[in-house]
C-alpha cells in the first residue's frame, strides 16, 4: 500500500497564510495580537521551542514578549507576573513553557492564567469546557492534529481512534476532541495490558508516548491512519518519532513524518489561538 504523507510543514504554512489577513484586519482596528511566553530556567529543548514560537510570531506580525526567569525563581514571583499579564489589555495570550523546575507547582501556575488568555488550553476551566464539548481554546498539539483530518478530508465520525499516551498536553485533550467529533476513543498508556492488541484495532492511531520507535508495522491495522507525535533521539543521535517509519510505511494509509509532521502544526495553532483571542478581545 502506498502511504500518503501528512505534510505538516505545508499545512502549517497554509494555516499561517490564513492568519495574515486576520492580523491585518485586527491592526486596522488598532489591535496588535500579542503573545507573552515565559521560560523558567535554561532547559535546552524548551529554549529551542520558545525561540521557534517567537520567530514564527514575528514573521506573521504577532507581537511577542520573551520573559526569561532564573531556574531558582520563587513561585510567588511567577504568580505575581501572571497576575500583571492577566490584567494587561494589550496581552492576548500567555504561555508558560513546561516543564517547570521542581520547586514550582505547575498546577498552581496553570490555574493562575486567566482562561481567556490561556493559549495552551491547559487551565482546568478550559479543559472542562473541552470535555463538555463546548471548547474555548484547544491545546495546540491536538488542535494541529485535528487540522490534518480536515485538510485531507479524513472522516473521524464512527472511527475507532486509539491514543497511545495519556498526557495532559496531548493524550487526554486529543481523546476529548475525537470524542467531540463522534469517534469511538480508546486511551492506552504505559500500564495498559495487551496494548498492541488494541493498537491493531485502530482505524486512527495517535502515538504520543515519548518512546523512540515504540510502534512498529506489526502493531497497526493495514490501512490505518497513523499520527506520530514523538520527538526522540535514538542511540545514534538521530531524531525519530514514537513510530518506526520504516515498517509502518507501506502499511498505513496516511502517516505524519518526523520531523515535518505534527511539530510545525503545534506552532501554527498557537499563532491561530493568539489571533482568536485578540479577535475576541475586540468584540
Ligand atoms: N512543553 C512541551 N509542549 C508544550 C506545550 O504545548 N505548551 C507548553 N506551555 N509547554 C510545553
Amino acid at each position: 500500500m502506498m502511504t500518503i504523507k501528512l505534510d505538516g510543514k505545508k499545512l502549517a504554512e497554509k494555516v499561517k497564510t490564513r492568519l495574515i489577513q486576520r492580523i491585518a484586519d485586527l491592526k486596522s482596528k488598532g489591535i496588535k495580537p500579542k503573545l507573552v511566553v515565559i521560560l523558567v530556567g535554561g532547559d535546552e529543548a524548551s529554549k529551542i521551542y520558545v525561540r521557534n514560537k517567537h520567530r514564527t510570531a514575528q514573521k506573521l506580525g504577532i507581537e511577542t514578549q520573551d520573559i526569561r526567569l532564573q531556574r531558582t525563581v520563587k513561585e510567588s514571583e511567577l504568580l505575581t507576573l501572571i497576575k500583571t499579564l492577566n490584567a494587561d489589555d494589550s496581552v492576548h495570550g500567555i504561555l508558560v513553557q513546561l516543564p517547570l523546575p521542581e520547586q514550582i507547582d505547575a498546577k498552581g501556575v496553570i490555574n493562575a492564567i486567566k482562561p481567556e488568555k490561556d493559549v495552551d488550553g491547559f487551565n482546568p476551566q478550559n479543559v472542562g469546557s473541552l470535555f463538555l464539548n463546548d471548547p474555548h481554546s484547544l491545546p495546540c498539539t491536538p488542535a494541529g492534529i485535528l487540522q490534518f483530518f480536515e485538510e485531507y478530508h479524513l472522516p473521524v465520525c464512527g472511527k475507532h481512534v486509539v491514543i497511545v499516551g495519556r498526557s495532559n498536553i496531548v493524550g487526554r485533550p486529543m481523546a476529548a476532541i475525537m470524542l467531540n467529533h463522534d469517534a469511538t476513543v480508546t486511551i492506552t498508556h504505559s500500564k495498559t495490558k495487551n496494548l498492541r492488541k488494541l493498537t491493531r484495532q485502530a482505524d486512527i492511531l495517535i502515538v504520543a508516548i515519548g518512546k523512540a520507535e515504540f510502534i512498529t508495522g506489526e502493531d497497526i491495522k493495514p490501512g490505518a491512519i497513523v499520527i506520530d507525535v514523538g520527538m526522540n533521539r535514538n542511540e545514534n543521535g538521530k531524531l525519530v518519532g514514537d513510530v518506526e517509519h520504516s515498517s509502518v510505511n507501506e502499511r498505513a494509509s496516511y502517516l505524519t513524518p518526523v520531523p515535518g509532521g505534527v511539530g510545525p502544526m503545534t506552532i501554527a495553532m498557537l499563532m491561530e489561538q493568539t489571533v482568536n483571542f485578540a479577535e475576541r478581545s475586540a468584540d
